[in-house]
């Protein structure tokens, strides 16, 4: 296996979340109404999955580790623009939790905010994830030998398995400073 091959498995489960939130944003349109706890639960997935556990192994591991080769400039130009892409989501999804708090606190008028967000995140994923997948993701592949891929593919597990105590941990944190 590559250290790309858990990424691009991760890439299905984000597209198939994006596909579930343009679903629920036609349905807001239908009912004129957001579904507070939905966008809750999307904006979890979003930071948890997709941010923190998906684009940390890409930029804490995976980049980390291609700054340290001399790269072609085509990809050290993706590269950067990948990394770009993930400052943009992240504002994204920022907006996002905001539109939602005050649709919570009875700003209705925040609905019309709430899906075009979903809508540009639908639309940007799926662009991002194209990049990785097609242009990148194989190709920077042969910067590295095998001993470096296995390196990065345990480190990738280890990088999974302290999640899940980190969420949680911070969750803890959280509540018992409320
Ligand atoms: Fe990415
Ligand atoms: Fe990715």
């Amino acid at each position: 296996m590559m250290p790309v091959g858990p990424l691009m498995i991760e890439h299905r489960l984000i597209e198939k979340m994006l596909k579930r939130m343009q679903k629920e944003v036609d349905r807001i349109e239908k009912d004129k109404k957001v579904d507070v706890r939905f966008i809750d639960l999307a904006v979890d997935f979003i930071r948890t999955y997709a941010d923190r556990c998906h684009h940390g192994k890409e930029e804490d591991i995976l980049f980390r580790e291609l700054k340290k080769k001399k790269l072609a400039p085509e990809h050290e130009k993706i590269m950067n623009e990948l990394v770009q892409e993930h400052v943009f989501a992240r504002g994204e999804v920022k907006k996002l939790v905001a539109a939602n708090e005050l649709y919570a606190q009875g700003q209705k008028e925040k609905a019309g905010e709430i899906v075009s967000l979903i809508r540009g995140l639908a639309e940007f994923y799926p662009k991002h994830i194209k990049k990785e997948d097609k242009g990148f993701f194989i190709p920077v592949m042969d910067y590295f030998s095998r001993a470096e891929q296995d390196a990065m593919i345990a480190e990738g597990n280890e990088f999974d398995r302290k999640l899940i105590h980190e969420k949680y941990q911070k969750m803890v944190k959280d509540l018992s400073e409320q």
